[in-house]
């Protein structure tokens, strides 16, 4: 026989074995779940009304219980007129750049993103310390599209961009089709080259505050009120000229740390320029080693006094050196009233950079000025004073947050949260720090002398340090 009929036990034992098994799928599947639990477990009712479920809702973070004040026009004289001349000893001269043979004046690129107070004080003491302005190009990186050159944002808008002040200056505005990374930005400076055909550019950043050497500076130049007298401009086109000197393989010339730079776009192109997937920090670190390890040389040079700083001159005024106007800068981002009982934090971290910024300060401040002369005394209120914000700037390191006293612009174009946009930049910015090691198998920017690696090697080695 091919199939035997089971005896009475096993049938028994193959029906129970599948009643369970029928069970367990009714548990199993959603649809019959419900039914099968509501055979066991309702009580009396049979048919139950659904329950009414709460609609999900959000947790809100709490409100910060405070915010820095709304930040003033540091520049109220253009509401009403036209900006005051420049101090007379530097005005540049037309057409400088055709003496020092250079066929292409040199643009000076400056990038915004946030802080208006910031961006207008870095151009607005590039030109009064001489800097042509027709050559100034500000890189509008907002994001917001067109609302800006429509007008369309306020004042407390961190992205806020007044094109008319800009225009006013005599400043050119190039805006960035959407928001680029700090890399990103770098890379549309070198295809700005290939637009405009710029042989060389300069670029800035924008919370700086330059000054000429109106003081005089040993073999760099005379005081301003002597012949021979050259500004931060002139200067700087000295430098360009001495890097263009037969035999030399240049890619950057730094002035002032990295405040103000030189490029040489061929070297840029040689490298293939910045690495995007490392958008801000460890970048600079990554592009200027890969120039290294082709050969591409960069040095210092000096044109000029160029303050990091993170606050603003009350009245920019100031900076045309106007008479009876004060030199003032007031805090865009004050630190929250202190509360009862908080305990002061630690600062022995930043003991040496404070030990590096009250040197600066009293250099500065120890100055003397009486029975001076009058242009060099107000050119040494605003040395003194951009000692001041740089000392602001570098002292309480624990809310170097320039780019959080603006924090209005609700409802406006393009509006996107300043507290979330600065949390986000945090997180784009150590996923870059990642990329940097993971391409370099090196965790620091010592790529050469710390780990002996060539330009040929990213991406190709092992990590070389250990998991703890
Ligand atoms: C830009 O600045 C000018 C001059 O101060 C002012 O009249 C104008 O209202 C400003 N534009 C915006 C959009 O704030």
């Amino acid at each position: 026989m091919l199939i035997r009929m089971p005896n009475r036990r096993t049938a028994t034992n193959v029906v129970a074995v599948m009643l369970v098994f029928l069970f367990l799928i009714g548990l199993v599947l959603p649809s019959s779940r419900t039914t099968v639990r509501d055979l066991l477990f309702t009580k009396g009712d049979a048919t139950p009304a659904p329950k009414q479920q709460d609609p999900p809702r959000p947790k809100y973070k709490p409100t910060p219980t405070y915010l820095p004040p709304p930040i003033k026009d540091n520049f109220p004289l253009l509401a009403t007129s036209k900006p005051p001349p420049i101090p007379q000893w530097n005005q540049p001269r037309s057409d400088m750049h055709k003496e020092y043979d250079l066929p292409v004046a040199p643009p000076l690129l400056i990038g915004f993103t946030r802080t208006w107070p910031l961006l207008l004080q870095a151009v607005v003491s590039y030109i009064t310390a001489g800097w042509p302005a027709s050559q100034i190009y500000v890189v509008e990186n907002t994001g917001v599209q067109q609302a800006n050159a429509r007008g369309q944002l306020s004042l407390q808008n961190p992205f806020y961009l007044n094109h008319t002040v800009l225009k006013t200056l005599g400043v050119n505005v190039i805006t960035t089709p959407t928001l680029l990374s700090f890399a990103q930005l770098q890379n549309f400076f070198l295809s700005l080259t290939y637009t405009h055909s710029w042989p060389y550019y300069f670029w800035s950043h924008m919370d700086v505050l330059a000054l000429s050497f109106e003081d005089g500076r040993e073999g760099l130049t005379p005081p301003y009120n002597q012949p021979g007298y050259k500004t931060i401009y002139e200067l700087a086109l000295t430098a360009l000229r001495d890097a263009r000197a037969p035999g030399k393989k240049w890619a950057i010339r730094f002035f002032a740390y990295d405040h103000l730079a030189l490029v040489n776009p061929e070297a840029y192109e040689d490298v293939g320029g910045w690495d995007t997937m490392i958008p801000y920090y460890m970048t600079d670190c990554d592009m200027h080693t890969r120039l290294t390890m082709r050969g591409w040389g960069q040095e210092e040079a000096k044109a000029g006094i160029i303050t990091d700083v993170a606050a603003a001159l009350e009245d920019l005024s100031a900076l045309y050196r106007v008479e009876g106007v004060a030199v003032r800068f007031t805090d865009p981002n004050p630190p929250p009233p202190k509360e009862e009982g908080d305990k002061p934090k630690t600062r022995k971290r930043w003991a040496q950079e404070e030990a590096v910024v009250d040197k600066r300060d009293t250099a500065a401040s120890q100055h003397d000025t009486r029975g001076e002369d009058p242009n060099l005394q107000r050119w040494h209120e605003l040395r003194k004073i951009s000692d001041k914000m740089f000392q602001h700037k570098h002292g309480d390191r624990e809310r170097n947050t320039w780019q959080l006293g603006q924090h209005g612009g609700e409802g406006e174009p393009f509006h996107y949260d300043a507290a979330g946009f600065a949390e986000a930049l945090d997180l784009i910015t150590e996923t870059g720090r990642e990329v940097f090691r993971r391409k370099w198998g090196h965790r620091g920017c010592d790529l050469i002398s710390g780990a002996g690696l060539k330009y040929d090697d990213a991406w190709k080695v092992e990590k070389d340090w250990k998991k703890r």
